[in-house]
């Protein structure tokens, strides 16, 4: 298993290209699944996920071919498999997002269960009530969720919580589906409205994306398109993170700064200094951090995608930050992590109170998930001596070459084979 090294204290200065999203790569892969023509894919994030999904999509019948370094030409002409196996999903939970296109396309899903992860239980409870709003039979066995339908007929779906892939999904299955559906408490998610951009691309009727309510008129067959993947939001408010820690001076360009306002003001709050241009954003370090607390939300509120290296942030402030999780029950895994560095963090429920600034020094660490993984590079980065990130192919399934990207701009950090 590979791990990182890293030894803290180098500033950081230069320009790092954001990649695309992965959140937003993945339902636009999935969106394949909905017409026998070609979809050509631009600026996709090359990391684990992508290639899982490419594998699922394989197992499904269909051809997904890499060109260059970001693009991809995806065809689903025929439909081989209604299933993906647990081999995949156990893997990677967005496999869930195949459900809506196949049962659209053919009438017909089988997806295994994905269960928990290390941030909380994360049940498919919303994508199957909507699913079955569409009039598909659903059914749960073996570990297995298999939904069936005719064909799908349009409805009025009210979500009882913001759910992003539910959204997604939902979505994907309403446009094949006759008639009109409407999907009520949406998310209002960047990536949500990027995968309706694609499939009104396709030939969808999809109206309202990016506000609560989403129309979408369903249509009888889809074409192929051209997409370009928004950039990678997450991953820019990661490297904003990493200048402002480490009193560096960033330029990140190919991102966009409209997706990351909550992020910006919150980072600005505790005293990083920000310019955004129309595509890329300036971080430079400077004065001393303050704490700010902050609560994660949904779109446009701040991401619970930012809040493992928030707290890493955190912990170079000055003072006490309160940091309320929201959205997902269990994740603070990489606060006793970071708490081995040195960081004075307690946790209360969903609330943990990071006492700052502390002097971090270097251990060995073990990364929990994914966003945990990119705040222990953070602490890393910061801290006295070396750190060495254990299990870091959670890193590898959403951040493109982040050690490349690191060392470019002048991080002392290697990748342990
Ligand atoms: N929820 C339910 N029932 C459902 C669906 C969701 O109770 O049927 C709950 C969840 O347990 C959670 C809340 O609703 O408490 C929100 O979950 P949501 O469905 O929005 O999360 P998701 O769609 O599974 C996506 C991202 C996550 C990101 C969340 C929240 C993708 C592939 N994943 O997950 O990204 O944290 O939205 O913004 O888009 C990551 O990239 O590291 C990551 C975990």
């Amino acid at each position: 298993m590979d791990k990182l090294k890293i030894t803290g204290g180098a500033r950081l200065k230069g320009q790092v290209r954001i990649s695309g999203a992965k959140n937003s790569a993945l339902p636009a892969m999935a969106a394949c699944l909905l017409t026998a023509d070609e979809l050509f894919l631009q600026n996709l994030p090359m990391v684990n996920d992508i290639r899982t999904t490419r594998r699922l999509l394989h197992e499904l019948g269909a051809e997904v071919e890499f060109e260059g370094s970001s693009s991809a030409r995806l065809k689903a002409a025929n439909i081989g498999s209604h299933e993906a196996p647990y081999d995949l999903v156990k893997t990677m939970r967005a496999s869930v997002l195949v459900l809506g296109p196949l049962l659209a396309r053919t009438g017909r899903a089988r997806v295994s269960l994905p269960g928990g992860c290390a941030i909380g239980a994360r049940p498919i409870d919303l994508h199957i009530k909507g699913f079955e709003k569409l009039g598909a039979t659903v059914i749960t066995e073996y570990g297995y969720v298999e939904a069936t339908a005719k064909r799908l007929k349009g409805a009025n779906i009210v979500f009882e919580k913001i759910t992003v892939t539910g959204t997604e999904n939902l979505m994907m299955a309403a446009v094949l589906a006759e008639g009109q559906t409407t999907l009520v408490n949406a998310a209002l998610e960047p990536e949500v409205t990027d995968l309706a951009e694609l499939l009104n691309k396709m030939g969808a009727k999809i109206k309202g994306a990016g506000t609560s309510t989403i129309t979408i008129e369903g249509v009888s067959v889809l074409k192929g398109a051209s997409h370009s993947i928004i950039p990678d939001r997450i991953e820019t408010g990661t490297f904003l993170a990493a200048g402002a820690m480490t009193d560096s001076e960033l330029e990140l360009t190919a991102c966009n700064p409209g997706h990351l306002t909550g992020i910006i003001e919150k980072l600005r709050e505790a005293g990083a200094n920000i310019e955004a241009g129309s595509d890329t954003l300036r971080v430079q370090g400077g004065g001393a951090l303050r704490s700010a607390d902050v609560a994660t939300r949904e779109y446009p509120g701040f991401a619970t995608d930012m809040q493992a290296q928030y707290m890493a942030l955190m912990t170079q402030a000055n003072g006490i930050s309160v940091i309320t999780e929201n959205i997902f029950e269990n994740r603070f895994m990489h606060a006793s992590e970071l708490m081995r560095m040195g960081a004075n963090i307690r946790i209360d429920g969903s609330r943990a109170v990071v006492a700052g600034k502390s002097r971090l020094t270097g251990a060995a660490v073990i990364a929990s998930d994914l966003r945990a993984s990119a705040s222990l590079v953070l602490a890393a980065l910061v801290a006295e001596g070396v750190t060495t990130v254990d299990r870091i192919y959670h890193l590898d399934r959403g951040y493109e070459r982040i050690e490349e990207k690191l060392r470019a701009v002048g991080a002392q950090i290697e990748r342990l084979k």
